[in-house]
């Protein structure tokens, strides 16, 4: 039923002054829609989070918040301290996830002709591997004497082990979603207090990585105020989140752990002891409104960032909505230097030659995937004269094969945009060095002084990357 409705929907056009199916559309610092489309009701998750479900005569309602900091129970005390496992997750994560291209309307055939143009499209080749699916993919109710979250039949009608199993056979691996409350974001069985059923059920079909949503989340769980020891590591939200580490730590085979909860209770202060990489904030959107303002949030966090612990920027938009060209490639490199994971979110087979060149662009995934150096790339002056923007234009960081530079022009024109080779941290004041742009995979002409400085002109919103090396 849920499905056809989607179906339905995702063909009429969406008035941009409401929020679409299981949109975001309230909370706090949300800025954009607060009312649905017709059929949709805006319903209270949280104090962060209000989202459009099926519907239209639920009546939003707030929870009530019965306790507070995590102490009162006696929790923390006994929530589990196991950390996210070794064997997966030290560098950021590469693939696509679904919840972009279909939302809720998904199936195997969907998710199997993602996995199948990870190797037509050359995205494997490149180093692209998880193939994730995100919310949607359950029955209603668990089976009630297993008390397991059951696959949708019309939807996999192999379940998610038989799509599992083809996936593995492409090379690939596969994701699952569930959420740290009492049900989905759309409404599916979540895994709040049924952490240890569901990771041994998503061990036993092979699942190779969690994306851990926060919706629906019990009064009595809601943080209010400091957190025991003042460590958000002892708030109730990373309690959740805990609880699922634990139960993921005892399965066979290791599961990567990607927390979802929108960048909630210093999320970046515990991420990395508890999963392999944090949401920072509610949901992307195809805006460079939203591409910019996110690279200010993480920056705001960066040395959180490190082997094992990223910051997630959310999933990419290159394909979806009225990005341009350049906006695409700067959407991409952002994720690249700052080491987000990279989950593309369209249907693959739309993708023009022009946006394939950009999320194969093996240099930028070489930074990305850099199996030496762990920290992303990091604002620098690139001038002593040099303007203060929001977000920074100029960004270096080092990889196993040398030192790089990224300049995003911010503004809606193009620019001459220079640095001084001296004021990249980690040149040096002498010697001379050559640049090789990354986006192009040709070396720049010439070599240049540690004292010169470079110059190009770099069109509106577009970013340029360079390898810097000494001549
Ligand atoms: C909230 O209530 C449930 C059900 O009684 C309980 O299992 C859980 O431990 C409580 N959580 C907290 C943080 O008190
Ligand atoms: C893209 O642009 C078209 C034409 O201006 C507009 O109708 C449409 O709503 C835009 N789409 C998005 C997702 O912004
Ligand atoms: C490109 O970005 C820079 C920095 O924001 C800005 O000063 C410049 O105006 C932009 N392009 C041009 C020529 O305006």
């Amino acid at each position: 039923m849920i499905a056809k409705t989607l179906v339905a929907l995702s063909l009429a056009s969406v008035a941009l002054s409401q929020s679409g199916p299981y949109g975001q559309c309230g909370g706090q610092g949300w800025t954009g829609p607060t009312t649905c489309e017709s059929g949709w009701t805006c319903t209270y998750s949280n104090p962060y989070y209000s989202q459009c479900l099926p519907g239209s005569n639920t009546t939003p309602t707030s929870s009530t918040t019965t306790t507070g900091g995590g102490s009162s129970t006696g929790v923390p005390g006994s929530a589990p301290t196991v950390p996210p496992s070794t064997a997966v997750g030290k560098l950021p994560a590469l693939g696509w996830n679904s919840w972009n291209a279909y939302r809720g309307d998904i199936n195997e055939a969907k998710i199997l002709a993602a996995a199948n143009q990870f190797i037509s499209l050359g995205l494997k080749t490149v180093g692209y591997q998880y193939v994730n699916i995100d919310d949607c993919w359950a029955k209603m109710g668990r089976d009630t004497n297993t008390k397991r979250i059951v696959p949708d039949p019309n939807k996999f009608p192999n379940g998610i082990s038989g799509l599992a199993t083809q996936i593995h056979a492409l090379g690939l691996k596969i994701g699952i979603y569930s959420d740290a409350g009492t049900a989905t974001c759309a409404g599916f069985p979540g895994s709040l207090g049924f952490e240890s059923v569901d990771a041994a059920t998503w061990g036993e079909w092979g699942i190779d990585y969690l994306k851990y949503d926060n919706c629906n989340v019990p009064g009595n769980w809601s943080d209010t105020g400091s957190p025991p020891g003042g460590d958000w590591y002892n708030s109730n939200s990373a309690i959740r989140y805990r609880q699922m580490t634990a139960a993921l730590a005892a399965q066979s085979r290791p599961i990567q752990y990607a927390i979802c909860n929108w960048g909630n209770a210093n999320v970046w202060d515990w991420g990395g002891r508890v999963g392999h990489s944090w949401r920072m904030s509610g949901d992307s959107s195809a805006t460079w409104s939203y591409i910019t303002s996110i690279i200010n949030t993480n920056l705001a966090h960066i040395s959180s960032t490190k082997f094992g612990a990223h910051n997630d920027m959310d999933m990419m938009e290159i394909g979806n909505g009225n990005l341009t060209i350049q906006e695409q490639r700067s959407h991409f490199a952002a994720w690249v230097f700052l080491k987000s994971p990279i989950l593309l979110g369209t249907d693959l087979s739309k993708l023009t030659t022009a946006q394939l060149a950009i999320i194969k662009n093996t240099e930028l995934l070489a930074f990305h995937q850099d199996a030496t150096v762990g920290t992303p790339a990091a604002p620098f002056k690139a001038y002593s004269t040099a303007p203060t923007t929001s977000p920074p234009e100029y960004y270096s960081g080092a990889s196993s094969k040398g030192t790089h530079v990224f300049i995003i022009n911010t503004s809606s024109s193009s620019a001459t945009k220079q640095f001084t080779l001296s004021s990249v941290p980690g040149l040096g004041t002498s010697g001379n060095f050559k640049l090789h742009d990354m986006w192009t995979g040709a070396d720049v002409s010439g070599t240049y002084a540690a004292s010169a400085s470079f110059s190009v002109s770099v069109a509106a919103h577009d970013t340029a990357a360079y390898l810097i090396t000494k001549a």
